[in-house]
């Protein structure tokens, strides 16, 4: 299921699911009709054709939605000026339903969440986790700016990290590590962002999956944490690049096209996403969630 902030609008949710047994088109849905819509996915496989109204007004409010840890959890936590963010962000473009930018990241990032409340991993963590779903990325990453600004510099030095998924099921993937140290010659971040690069590429080699570095340039929502040096890091699968022989020979996937052919376009659909990726990189993420926020020991120079 891909929850999306979608289309700017009166319907602020797209509902989808994998396999097409049966379908029910919805417009205009309301937070009660979803909630009916979810409980009918629940009960079977269906899949929902979703439509929203378009409204391009430069003035209307959008929101990030911040999930903290409970107060009865965050009570165990040894490190409680520790907080770990874990973001993706879920507005789309208006040109399409933004189901790969950024339904994958945002689906992954709640799963997480969920996955750690069902097997009661928050009642175990050394340090806070913090989701955040941010809003406007696309708008110049207004939401993440907004939320980093909005903190007094007390709450702003108690972030420990931020690690961000924006685009993890492209369909010609690419395994792509946010080179937080540089090596590939852009950008480094603040000190630990190479860390987190080594727990996103260590965690691959030990599944025997190919990775490499992608560009710290601050294209996303990790931009302005590490902006305030706040150590970072991420997955991406790839957008409007062209996948190169090499890759598509490590990887998969076709040589001479984009990573994601229908980027920033309407065709970023349900039908828009590689599985297999969200699948892998979706792990990756829940690993590097899982080992900032429970190893004892620091892991920042
Ligand atoms: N931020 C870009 C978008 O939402 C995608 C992107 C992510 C590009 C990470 C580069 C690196 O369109
Ligand atoms: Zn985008
Ligand atoms: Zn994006
Ligand atoms: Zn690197």
């Amino acid at each position: 299921i891909i929850f999306n902030e979608g289309n700017p609008g009166r319907t602020e949710l797209s509902v989808g699911t994998l396999g097409t047994p049966k379908s029910i088109p919805v417009v205009g849905l309301s937070y009660e009709d979803a909630v009916a819509l979810l409980d009918q996915v629940e009960a079977g496989p269906v899949s929902v054709n979703v439509s929203t109204e378009v409204e391009t007004d430069p003035n209307r409010t959008t929101w990030n939605v911040i999930a903290n840890l409970n107060a009865k959890d965050l009570k165990k936590v040894k490190n409680k000026d520790q907080v770990v963010v874990v973001g993706a962000h879920l507005d789309s473009v208006t040109a399409g339903p933004g189901i790969n930018d950024n339904g994958s990241g945002t689906a992954g990032i709640l799963a997480i969440a969920q996955e750690m409340a069902d097997l009661k991993l928050t009642k175990k963590l050394s340090r806070p986790v913090r989701f955040a779903f941010w809003g406007a990325e696309e708008a110049n990453l207004l939401g993440s700016e907004h939320y980093v600004a909005s903190l007094t510099d007390q709450q702003r030095s108690k972030i420990y990290a931020n690690l961000n998924f924006d685009m993890i099921g492209s369909p010609n993937y690419v395994r792509f590590v946010y080179d937080g140290d540089g090596s590939n010659g852009g950008p480094v971040g603040p000190p630990g962002s190479d860390v987190i690069e080594t727990v996103f590429t260590d965690y691959f080699e030990s599944q025997g999956l190919a990775s490499e570095p992608t560009d710290f340039d601050g294209r996303s929502d990790y931009g302005p944490f590490i902006a305030a040096g706040i150590p970072a890091g991420g997955l991406f699968s790839g957008a409007e690049g062209v996948k190169t022989p090499e890759q598509a020979a490590i990887y998969g996937g076709t040589a001479g096209e984009w990573y994601d052919p229908c980027y920033h376009q309407a065709c970023d659909d349900i039908t828009n996403l590689s599985v297999k990726s969200l699948n892998e990189l979706g792990d990756a993420a829940a690993h590097a969630t899982l080992t900032l926020t429970k190893s004892r020991s620091g892991l920042f120079p």
